[in-house]
């Protein structure tokens, strides 16, 4: 598989790069940015490991040279301020990002490529890709509440002293400031999260709250995701690559789940080799469903106002 990032100069770029490179399952990785400088760079300096870590084919190359890419990633974007909320960014991004797409079509690429959106305003952006590139709307797909799902485990682990893998929790809907912790599923070394030790609805709101302001809190500490968001990327690839089919709370064109429709947010998802498979509608309890409707509305509300 040849994986194209677009913005690989940057931090969650490059650490996309790195964290694919580590697991050595995609064969090509193209550096792209608009700083070639730093995309060389960066190509050059991941290539150095490449004795190390694997035989993946590993470069810098532009638009042309990505004609053949099996799985875009865009990650090129305009960093929040701290005090910032991600749709604040929309302005900034959206022009940015339409100008990404048309160098993508007028380059070239193939109908069976897939698009898989990272910049932010993710969910926003991966709607305007799925309205704007002439490929099916399974092939688009964004990293939507992956990185929150993340945050949201590590910090519930790490607070009632448990291995991050014990514990099973999801947040779903915008990759913003609506979206929705699922309490209802969340367990805990395969049991219930709700009567575990030490947790009580004081550690649930601080957890995520914790949690919906820890982009702005890596942000504000230094100056920007990386790590986690290169890991969340790279966990979404390999579902596809291997065709897992997990169900992860990646961002995509809504046809109806909760009642949604025509506005892409994180839902449970089935991730495949055709990218998204099928949404999973489980039962939510009320008030995580009415999050749900509320973050849909939030952003169509947002994305008519770029249009
Ligand atoms: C974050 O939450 C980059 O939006 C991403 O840090």
């Amino acid at each position: 598989m040849k994986v194209s990032i677009i913005g690989g100069g940057g931090r969650v770029g490059s650490n996309a790069a790195f964290a694919l490179q580590c697991a050595g399952l995609v064969s090509e990785i193209q550096i792209m940015d608009a700083n070639v400088e730093l995309a060389e760079g960066e190509a050059l300096d991941l290539l150095h490991g490449a004795s190390v870590l694997g035989d993946q084919r590993i470069y810098a190359g532009d638009y042309q040279r990505a004609k053949d890419t099996d799985l875009y990633v865009i990650t090129a974007g305009l960093r929040r301020k701290p005090d910032e909320s991600r749709l604040d960014l929309i302005n900034r991004n959206v022009s940015l990002f339409k100008s990404i797409l048309e160098q993508i079509q007028s380059n070239g690429y193939s109908k069976h490529a897939q698009f898989f959106i990272v910049s932010n305003p993710v969910d926003i952006l991966t709607q305007l890709a799925a309205e704007t590139l002439d490929v099916p709307n399974h092939q688009v797909y964004g990293l939507g509440t992956m990185l929150d799902t993340a945050r949201f485990r590590s910090l519930i682990a790490e607070e009632i002293g448990l291995p991050t893998s014990q514990v099973k929790a999801l947040i779903l809907g915008e990759h913003g400031d609506t979206m929705v912790p699922v309490w209802s599923s969340a367990v805990a070394a395969g049991l219930p999260l709700k009567g575990y030790p030490g947790v009580s609805t004081n550690f649930e709101n601080s957890i995520f709250e914790r949690t919906k302001g820890s982009g702005a809190e890596v942000i504000r500490r230094k100056g920007g995701a990386g790590w986690a968001v290169g890991a969340t990327i790279a966990e979404t690839i390999h579902s596809v690559l291997l065709d897992k089919k997990q169900i992860l709370p990646v961002s995509s064109v809504q046809k109806g789940c909760y009642g949604i429709r025509d506005i892409s947010l994180s839902v449970p998802t089935v991730v495949g080799k055709n990218g998204v498979e099928d949404h999973i509608e489980v039962e939510l309890w009320p008030k995580e469903k009415q999050g749900l409707i509320r973050s849909a509305g939030a952003l169509k509300e947002t994305f008519r106002k770029i249009q």
